[in-house]
């Protein structure tokens, strides 16, 4: 039977409502589960129920909370193969790959169970005597948080472990097309003893998610909004979280370079630029767009591109394969459209473009060689299995070039020169920057983010993120017996400044 899935608020199972088939790509006869998606009122609902848990959370003590992260880490270990198979069935990404987006979840739990017993806040000494300054973190209340799905647990995690370990509720909106993976999630993570109301899983479409969330912001029940997905949603989202004086936590697309210095060791640089590319069919934030080769190697650069893709093997995601298919039928259609983008100046490499032969949502991957700045190719994110090259001649060309479609997520160079690495970092506008490796792959315990059309400046991952997550609450406590008023009943030392030697 397949597998019915309906959202959790408080503990309790949500409503039925619009039933949504979440498919296998690689089998799109083949049904992962039933998905019940919820109206605008259910998310309403699950941010007043979110926000009536917040408090009694928010009281048990952030070690004790630090152990209920150090659980869920260690249930996600125990059931590393069963959730991997599933995101293998569910959004179609290779096994192996899988495997590493479930370790990453552990990775993070890894990371904050600690941050439990520091939640550092500062003791600051005042500029008056007999009083003592201080900082503390203090959650910020009910945090909604978007995901899309082609990471379905490891990004997801990466909001839900920080904002609960810091004492918030979360409402949790994942992709439909990866609701099967996003409810196993969800129950290691109330395995681990998270109190009802605590963590609860709307399942809803975008319009509907948007219309819960307006409300529920009009209604004082979400303080804090993460997404990740898609620039043009981002922006909508940024809007209305403005509209009422919040700042979101956004991840949002990338155009991300990869610049081959002429110093480069080629065959790394072809290996990064493979499973950047292609690596997940290209449907990475962090996949690669452009290839900005120098012109002294950019001729042999692509041939062994060239080779190297036309022997890299796509197909069934439980085998040895360098990508499997498109995420869903949504993902396909659209990458159909940026193949339309190829223009008669392009060379299309290593050959046929567009949807195999079956019934599996699987593409050829594609290198267009000869893109220009000026087209759509090169200044858009296209996500799936297709990546841009160009040529530059001096350094300010490359930096020019990786920065010139707005971006700002990750980017790469492959060089032996120190002096070329540390000015394509200066210069670069990504939040990440890779050398001699993919643009691809962060590690979970530095920041990850971008600028401009990649987001608004928010970090995810490691300490950063607690910005995210946390206010910072300021305290002076004055035991003079006096009312001592800063700036004016200040001590002076009077100096010499006449004085010369
Ligand atoms: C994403 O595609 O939204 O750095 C995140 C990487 C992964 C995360 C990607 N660790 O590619």
């Amino acid at each position: 039977m397949t597998l019915q899935i309906v959202s959790v608020i408080g503990g309790k199972d949500g409503p039925a409502g619009t039933p949504y088939a979440s498919v296998n790509p690689a089998r799109p006869d083949e049904t992962v589960a039933t998905v019940q998606l919820a109206g605008a009122d259910v998310f309403a609902d699950a941010c007043r129920t979110a926000a009536a848990a917040q408090r009694e959370w928010a009281a048990v003590p952030a070690p004790v909370r630090g152990r209920v992260i150090a659980s869920i880490g260690r249930l996600v270990e125990a059931n590393v193969e069963t959730l991997a198979r599933l995101v293998t069935q569910e959004i179609g990404k290779p096994y192996a790959e899988a495997l590493g987006e479930v370790r990453e979840i552990v990775d993070t739990c890894d990371f904050f169970l600690g941050e439990g017993r520091r939640l550092y806040g500062q003791t600051v000494p005042s500029e008056m005597p007999d009083k003592s300054l201080f900082t503390f973190r203090v959650p910020v209340g009910v945090a909604a948080v978007v995901t899309a799905g082609n990471f379905p647990v490891a990004v997801p995690s990466w909001y839900l472990v920080p904002a609960l370990l810091c004492g918030n509720a979360v409402v949790w909106k994942p992709a439909e097309y990866a609701a099967a993976s996003a409810h196993a999630l969800y129950r290691l993570f109330t395995a681990a003893g998270l109190p009802d109301g605590v963590l609860n899983i709307v399942f809803a479409d975008g319009a509907r998610t948007y219309e819960g969330l307006d409300r529920a912001l009009g209604e004082g029940t979400v303080h804090k909004v993460g997404f990740t997905g898609s620039t043009a949603v981002g922006r909508t989202i940024g809007e209305l979280c403005g509209r009422h004086l919040q700042s979101p936590c956004l991840e949002l697309g990338g155009k991300n370079p990869m610049v081959v210095m002429p110093d480069a060791d080629l065959d790394l640089a072809v290996e990064g630029a493979l499973f950047a590319g292609f690596g997940t069919a290209g449907q990475r934030c962090t996949s690669l767009g452009t290839v900005i080769a120098h012109e002294d190697v950019h001729d042999e650069f692509v041939a062994r591109f060239t080779a190297a893709v036309r022997d890299a093997k796509i197909g069934d995601p439980n085998g040895d394969v360098l990508y499997g298919p498109m995420l869903d039928h949504k993902f396909a259609e659209r990458y159909e459209e940026y193949l339309a983008w190829i223009e008669p100046h392009h060379t299309v490499l290593p050959g046929p473009t567009g949807r195999m032969e079956g019934d599996g949502l699987f593409y050829h991957p594609v290198i267009v060689d000869g893109v220009r700045a000026g087209d759509r190719l090169f200044l858009e994110e296209t996500f799936g299995p297709i990546v841009g090259v160009t040529t530059f001649s001096t350094m300010d060309e490359a930096i020019e070039l990786a920065n010139r479609p707005g971006y700002g997520l990750s980017s790469s160079i492959y060089t032996t020169d120190p002096q070329a690495v540390f000015r394509f970092r200066a210069g670069v506008s990504a939040g990440m920057v890779s050398v001699n490796n993919s643009t691809s792959g962060a590690e979970a315990h530095l920041p990850f983010g971008g600028n401009g059309k990649s987001g608004n400046g928010s970090r995810q991952s490691g300490m950063w993120v607690l910005d995210q997550f946390t206010r910072w609450q300021s305290m002076n406590w004055d035991y003079s017996g006096r009312l001592q008023k800063a700036q004016m009943d200040v001590t002076e030392i009077t100096p010499d400044l006449g004085f010369r030697l």
